[in-house]
């Protein structure tokens, strides 16, 4: 199975982007499923629902959203109705949404998504981990399922390797989320999973995590309440991880990163 993932969507200038080149990536790589982590698509903070249609029009099989994911009240009722826009799945229980969903490919072949958020220098919530292995109990990589994909939602480097190292063999792909800048990590463990601790953002990068950089800049320099963040607003880079899975085993071939346009050195997957 081939996956894209994308990071997380950043404003404008991230959705146009994504909109633009997610169209022509599909085709392109051969996509059979595509995830997109879109929890700053709304000027920063959050999804509105048309924004979330405009994703999913543009070829994103399934959306993943973070510690973002309520800054839009809209989204709690769309998000009930909307099984492939996944919150992280370790939020109280009765939350609005699901953590996870079973996609069903145009030829049949199945492929799990999830989302899980890390626990380090963000909220509080239910354990990752045992929310994760409690999910993954019920599906059998390479039987039940020909791919598991999880977006690891997390600030911490050290989090999201434990997480990938913690769930190797059990899954296709774990992808780290949140920090929106792209690491240089990209490998298939030694179970068979393939893992990049981030995947960057679709976003500016002539910027302070994709928010224009004045203010943010700001707001380090003098500890007072700053002025309101906004996003950047230049070319942003289609930042994302590609991997090409093996449909027996469920396991990673290839993992590989995408960076486009922009200003971020570019990769592209050969195919
Ligand atoms: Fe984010
Ligand atoms: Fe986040």
């Amino acid at each position: 199975m081939r996956i894209l993932f994308l990071g997380d969507v950043l404003g404008r200038s991230g959705r146009e982007a994504v909109a633009a080149r997610l169209p022509g990536l599909r085709s392109d790589l051969r996509i059979d499923l595509a995830v997109v982590n879109a929890e700053n698509a709304s000027h920063g903070f959050g999804l509105a629902p048309e924004m979330a249609r405009a994703l999913f029009a543009a070829g994103a099989d399934v959306i993943t959203l973070g510690n973002h994911a309520w800054d839009r009240k809209e989204i709690i009722p769309y998000i009930a109705e909307t099984p492939r826009l996944l919150r992280p799945l370790n939020f109280p229980p009765g939350t609005p949404g699901n953590g996870s969903v079973l996609v069903t490919l145009p030829d049949g072949r199945k492929a799990l998504v999830l989302q899980a958020m890390g626990r380090l220098y963000m909220d509080p919530l239910d354990c990752p981990f045992r929310g994760t292995s409690e999910l993954l109990s019920r599906y059998r990589l390479g039987a039940s399922v020909q791919a598991i994909v999880a977006d690891c939602h997390a600030e911490a480097s050290s989090e999201k390797m434990a997480y990938a190292h913690g769930f190797d063999g059990q899954m296709s792909f774990v992808v780290g989320t949140h920090t929106h800048c792209p690491t240089a990590d990209a490998q298939i463990l030694p179970g068979g999973t393939a893992f990049q601790s981030d995947a960057g953002m679709c976003g500016d990068y002539d910027s302070v995590i994709g928010m224009a950089k004045d203010g943010a800049t700001l707001r380090f320099w003098r500890k007072m309440p700053g002025e309101k963040l906004g996003p950047a607003e230049g070319e942003a880079t289609v930042c994302g991880v590609y991997v090409e899975t093996d449909d027996v085993s469920g396991l990673a071939r290839r993992i590989e990163p995408l960076r486009l346009g922009g200003r971020l050195a570019q990769a592209m997957p050969s195919v």
